[in-house]
């Protein structure tokens, strides 16, 4: 879910709204505002996308200037006009804004009933406003505070009451919240983009703290009520980086922006002769990094295929056994994680509470830490003991494109610092692979040209109900998040199997005319991907193979389509081959007709387990 909140001069209505649209990308299944008018707290709020409520408000618009805003994922409470947030209590003297999850509302709910209070949802939310009028008592800082000792669980609030018009009240407790500072006016938020528009300087509040804020001041605290001071950040993000930017959708530009982002993440990060790695932003010491008996990376999605790539590169760059783990996975296997065990954690918001999570279990083994994030200040970042930093920007599509391939620059660069430090790699077969990184934006560049040709095989593949992605290696990699991205966006069903595995029972499900996408990219296998090929040819399975140019036509022999990647080395062609598939998903959806930006049950930033 996203929050937003303004306390200040202006009609708050119009910037909640935008605000808010900064923050579909949170979950947009309902929306709604609260706002401070002559009349009193009014609400107003509706299912489904924000437009839904944008209508209702022309019908019916809030005039005042402090007011609070919410875009909803639904966790407890199906999706409905009665579970749309802003909450509040019966009196409606309150009202409350909730991102995460209370995990003990069943109980409080019961509680509160039992003293005699209704309830209008089925929402963990609508607890938090029973609870802070319980406890008020002339003071809403002190209502917050107490209702906050009951209450289990993450959540980031944003609390009005009618009885205090002058204050807007902001909590954070394991999730994310930022307090945006104006001239005259006050902003809270869930994240930067929904307050960029009106300003760049920001107090990002830590777990277990509270802010206060009027229009002329801000005052932070612990949630104990004691004071704190913080420095003020000025971002220096882009306003227009935030848009669209002249493309259809966000994922668009976000793929077209991933040559941008490969040269943004490298950049600083080598020494001129392009000899050696240098990550000045690691704390990790030499003896630390010589001492790593192995390493886990555990993320969630996107960010965990981002992981089985980084897997091959340090296991191949510098030998340190790694294990991939999905985050909700990781805590409840027993991990066997010691001191020397360096845990990687890859996310692309920072905020994924299972990635979080594994971060925590990570910690709580003596384990160093290391995020791999595309965003400063987020939870992850903050609580890792090392960030290695992502420079693709923000990125707005819920399918995850540029982060996910910068998540690949970020490995390749910490596994041949790895190599370094250990030595497991001669400085001429850094300068080599460097070099071979330093091309991939211009590779990226020319497949992006040759989209079309992706284009129409797309609209080809949208008329199937099923696909099948093959793979070997790396390969198998980019298989698993090219079938993924697919899922995601076009709805359409796919798998992704190691080809060698296909001939151990989902080979029985193809059949004339099944769509079989092949990734044929790893020289040391590719033999034994055509035999795997050829298994699917002689069922009726009709085979586009991905390749490099000096394989097309052979693989021309065995297949019914080629498209072909420019050369890189072995483990690096992920950067290139995940490319195609991405625009290949795009084109698909986009002929099936779905919001490709936003796809259906889907939410881009998952901060609830
Ligand atoms: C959600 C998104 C995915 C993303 C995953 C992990 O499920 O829809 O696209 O890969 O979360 O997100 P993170 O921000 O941790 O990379």
């Amino acid at each position: 879910c996203g929050i937003v909140g303004y306390i200040g001069n202006q009609n708050s209505q119009g910037i909640l709204v935008e605000g808010l649209k900064k923050l579909e990308y949170r979950g947009y299944d309902s929306a709604g505002i609260a706002v401070f008018t002559k009349d009193g707290l009014q609400i107003v709020k509706s299912l489904g996308r924000l437009a839904n409520l944008e209508n209702k408000l022309e019908g019916h618009p809030l005039v005042g200037s402090a007011g609070i805003g919410h875009t909803r994922w639904a966790t407890h409470g199906k999706p409905s006009d009665a579970n749309s947030h802003p909450h509040t209590d019966e009196t409606h003297k309150f009202s409350v804004v909730h991102n995460g999850i209370i995990e003990n509302y069943l109980e409080l709910k019961e509680q509160l009933m039992a003293e005699g209070r209704h309830f209008s949802s089925e929402t963990d939310t609508e607890v938090i406003s029973h609870l802070i009028a319980r406890e008020y008592d002339g003071d809403i800082v002190k209502a917050v505070q107490k209702a906050i000792q009951f209450m289990r669980g993450a959540f980031a609030l944003g609390v009005l009451t009618e009885y205090e018009p002058d204050k807007l009240v902001a909590v954070r407790q394991a999730s994310p919240l930022i307090i945006g500072l104006g001239d005259g006016e006050n902003f809270i938020g869930s994240d930067i983009p929904a307050l960029l528009e009106y300003t760049r300087n920001v107090y990002i509040l830590n777990d277990g703290e509270m802010a206060v804020l009027s229009r002329d001041a801000v005052e932070l605290m612990t949630i104990e009520g004691n004071f704190i001071s913080r420095e003020m950040i000025t971002v220096d993000w882009d306003a227009v980086t935030a848009e669209k930017g002249g493309y259809e959708h966000f994922m668009l530009k976000e793929i077209h922006e991933q040559p941008k982002a490969y040269r943004d993440t490298m950049l600083g990060r080598m020494n001129p002769e392009g000899t050696k790695v240098i990550l000045p932003e690691l704390k990790m010491t030499e003896e630390q990094i010589k001492n790593i008996k192995n390493v886990q990376i555990v993320a969630c999605g996107t960010a965990y295929h981002a992981g089985l790539v980084g897997r091959n590169l340090i296991e191949s760059l510098a030998r340190i056994p790694v294990e991939n783990d999905i985050a909700s996975e990781y805590r409840y296997r027993s991990p066997i994680v010691t001191p020397e065990t360096l845990v990687i954690v890859v996310s692309q918001s920072g905020e994924t509470a299972d990635t979080l999570a594994a971060l925590r279990e990570g910690h709580a083994n003596g384990a160093h830490v290391l995020a791999i994030t595309n965003v400063v200040g987020s939870s992850i970042a903050r609580e890792a003991d090392d960030v290695l930093v992502t420079l693709a920007g923000p990125e707005i599509a819920v399918a995850s494109t540029k982060a996910y391939t910068s998540q690949i620059i970020a490995f390749a660069l910490f596994a041949l610092y790895l190599a370094e430090v250990r030595g497991t790699q001669s400085e001429k077969e850094i300068a080599h692979i460097l070099a071979a990184m330093q091309s991939l934006p211009e590779q990226v560049e020319s497949i992006l040209e040759k989209k079309d040709d992706i284009k129409a095989y797309a609209e080809h593949i949208s008329k199937h109900e099923h696909l099948f992605y093959l793979g070997r290696g790396v390969d198998y990699a980019v298989a698993q998040e090219s079938s993924l991205k697919l899922k995601e966006i076009s709805y359409i069903h796919s798998e992704a199997y190691a080809a060698g595995e296909l001939k151990h029972g989902t080979l029985a499900l193809i059949e004339e005319g099944v769509p079989v996408i092949a990734l044929a990219t790893q020289e040391a296998v590719l033999e034994k991907t055509v035999s795997n090929i050829k298994e699917v040819k002689a069922r009726g399975g009709e085979v586009l193979a991905i390749t490099h140019q000096e394989h097309v036509n052979d693989l021309l022999k065995s297949v019914d389509r080629v498209i072909a990647i420019p050369k890189t080395l072995p483990m690096l062609t992920p950067a290139l081959s995940i490319v195609t598939t991405q625009l290949l998903a795009y084109y698909a959806s986009l002929a099936l007709g779905h919001d490709v930006d936003k796809p259906r049950n889907l939410a881009k930033s998952v901060t609830v387990e």
